[in-house]
């Protein structure tokens, strides 16, 4: 690999001067704060909510790092992990010019992200096992491509990315590779939060709004080497993580303990769901999963989808993706929501064959 992060990030970002925000120019405790126009007599709520939030999140990293062991400077926040890749596509890949690979099917703000900045979108979708398809991945790499977007455990398939494959991507693309660890929590795979020292060019985005629970916070987590992270730093807004959802997070983070336990609890949902609904019959498939979801596989999905939707029941459907005909995505819910939508689907289906 011959990995040079300058030919990588766009040129503009290079020597961009980034915004220098007041409490940039300034470190150490200051009393009086005559510098950033705020209102300095409070606010109706609670009155430190008047004065901007820590751009660079300091404390919430310090945490986080702690926690992932990895350097507080290998972190970037976003207002979800939505906006770190975001953040990926503007610092990184130049409009009409470069292009991006992606996996299908697999989760499509890749692809939204991509086409808001007018990036190409090169596509290797993965093989009917749901892996990567490597060579075909490597025959798609040009000069232009700088980002390979790959999500695992996968959205909406659940499994995990063969870990060996992605190592040979890392290996041999001199671009970024982007690992989308939403569901990490729920696998037993290891993230790669752990490998930045061993490949400059990756970058793992992870979120507190699956295991953590925290979806309503938005926050999420770009982990990559220090350069990736400074570039990216400078084209995020000055204040994008707000002060409460800062607050909120150094609290969550104190309870990794009831966190594991949510997520045992979760994964036993999960299997128990998915042998409930592999034992109905008309069901075709129920993928393994190594996240809080489910990929079904059942004639007439689409059909399905409606009619749960009528008994107040929302799953996704995944039908019209690339390699998931006839699949229906469905969060683990709480005992009793899988209960009802167990009996729903048993209603479904019993219909379904008397009217044959
Ligand atoms: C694979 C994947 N990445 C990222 C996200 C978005 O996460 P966030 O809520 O942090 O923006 C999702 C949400 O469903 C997801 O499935």
């Amino acid at each position: 690999m011959n990995f040079d992060i300058k030919k990588i990030v766009r040129p503009n970002i290079e020597t961009l001067k980034a915004y220098s925000s007041a409490k940039d120019e300034y470190t150490g405790e200051a009393n009086v704060l005559l510098d950033a126009n705020e209102n300095s007599l409070g606010s109706p709520l609670t009155k430190w909510y008047n004065r901007y939030p820590d751009p660079y999140q300091k404390k919430v990293k310090e945490k986080l790092a702690f926690i992932k062991q990895i350097k507080a400077e290998q972190i970037l926040l976003g207002n979800g992990s939505d906006e770190c890749i975001d953040i990926l596509f503007r610092t990184f890949c130049e409009p009409g010019k470069d292009n991006i690979i992606v996996c299908p099917p697999t989760y499509p703000m890749y692809e939204v992200g991509a086409n808001i900045n007018n990036i190409e979108i090169k596509s290797a979708p993965l093989l009917p096992n749901f892996q990567l398809n490597v060579a075909h991945i490597e025959q798609l790499v040009n000069e232009h491509t700088k980002i390979i977007w790959i999500c695992s455990p996968n959205n909406p398939t659940g499994n995990s990315i063969d870990r060996i494959d992605i190592e040979t991507i890392l290996n041999h693309f001199n671009g970024l590779v982007v690992i989308d660890e939403a569901y990490i929590n729920f696998s037993k795979q290891k993230s790669f939060a752990q490998s930045l020292v061993d490949y400059p060019n990756l970058v793992v985005l992870q979120t507190l709004s699956k295991a953590w629970g925290l979806a309503g916070l938005r926050l999420g987590m770009c982990f990559a080497d220090e350069v990736i992270i400074k570039y990216m730093n400078k084209v995020k807004a000055p204040y994008n993580i707000n002060i409460v959802t800062q607050e909120l997070a150094l609290t969550a983070l104190d309870e990794v303990g009831q966190v594991n336990d949510m997520i045992q609890h979760l994964v036993d949902m999960r299997i128990a769901l998915a042998e409930v609904i592999k034992s109905m019959p008309l069901v075709q498939e129920v993928y393994p999963s190594d996240t809080n979801f489910l990929l079904v596989k059942i004639p007439n999905a689409t059909q399905l989808y409606k009619y749960l939707l009528t008994q107040g029941i929302v799953v996704r459907d995944r039908s019209s993706l690339e390699n998931c005909s006839d699949s229906l995505r469905i969060t683990i819910g709480t005992e009793q929501e899988n209960t009802q939508l167990v009996d729903a689907m048993a209603k479904w289906i019993d219909l379904t064959f008397s009217n044959d």
